[in-house]
């Protein structure tokens, strides 16, 4: 697919639990080869958001369009199908299984043939990840984790990859670690990428493009550096903040 094209669109999308609305109908495109950060206060919907782009909970109005390919309404392994892949809010390893066996959930059996290439690029994304390769994941340090479970995602193969909050509770350098990794991932091989982030500053620093959501509402949109110069994103999100 061309540069420049646009890979996801949502348009009108509404979330409920319950009858509490989460998301009052947002629109967010994300073009190929493109970094693209959500950033918000914390309850802003910014993970309901990447919930529903998988289908749970599910968009109760708008749509989801992925390559072309109307979403809205397909089960989520049919989504995950599609080769987007996901590093969800607060990392979802499995804790009992080793490094090793949690690369190999997130292959598909469809990359089983190329299997060991896949992991040889993880690892060289992550090199941390190596000398750990049969350690527990549940015994992993907090950024190790983090460093698994985007390179588990990265064994689907994505064309798309969603990552929720993959800074939280770190340390700066190993943000930094995790940052530099998305910006290589994405450099290198064009990998597209849809980062919710409560690390303004950094997000905005890295992507292309950014929203802001505010009460499961986008309130502004704009190029990193825009966001990162306007003086209400400022005032809101960076005052105080990782300079
Ligand atoms: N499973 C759920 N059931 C009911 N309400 C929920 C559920 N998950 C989230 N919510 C509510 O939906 C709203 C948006 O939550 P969400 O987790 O999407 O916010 P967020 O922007 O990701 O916040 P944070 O930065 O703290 O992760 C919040 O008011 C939250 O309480
Ligand atoms: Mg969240």
């Amino acid at each position: 697919m061309m540069a420049g094209t646009t890979l996801l669109d949502i348009k009108g999308v509404q979330t409920y639990y319950g009858n509490i609305r989460a998301l009052n109908g947002v629109d967010v495109t994300v073009k190929q080869g493109e970094i693209v950060a959500l950033i918000g206060a914390n309850g802003a919907g910014k993970s309901t958001l990447m919930m529903t782009i998988f289908g749970a909970p599910r968009a109760r109005a708008g749509t989801i369009t992925f390559a072309g390919t109307d979403i809205t309404q397909l089960p989520t392994h049919e989504i995950a199908r599609m080769r987007i892949a996901q590093s969800p809010e607060g990392r979802r390893i499995f804790p009992r299984m080793t490094v090793m066996e949690n690369l190999q959930m997130g292959a598909s059996l469809d990359n089983l043939k190329h299997y060991d290439e896949d992991v040889e690029k993880v690892f060289t994304l992550f090199p941390r990840l190596k000398e750990r390769i049969a350690q527990r994941g549940g015994t992993l340090s907090g950024g190790e984790q983090q460093m698994l479970s985007i390179g588990r995602a990265l064994m689907a193969r994505p064309k798309l990859l969603l990552l929720d909050e993959p800074s939280l509770g770190l340390a700066p350098l190993i943000v930094k670690q995790i940052f530099d990794a998305i910006r290589e991932l994405n450099r290198t091989q064009g990998l597209t990428v849809f980062l919710v982030e409560q690390n303004a500053f950094g997000a905005l620093k890295l992507a292309t493009r950014g929203y802001v959501m505010v009460n499961g509402n986008v309130t502004m949109s704009g190029t990193g550096k825009e966001l990162l110069a306007d003086p209400d994103v400022r005032a809101a999100y960076l005052e105080g903040g990782h300079h």
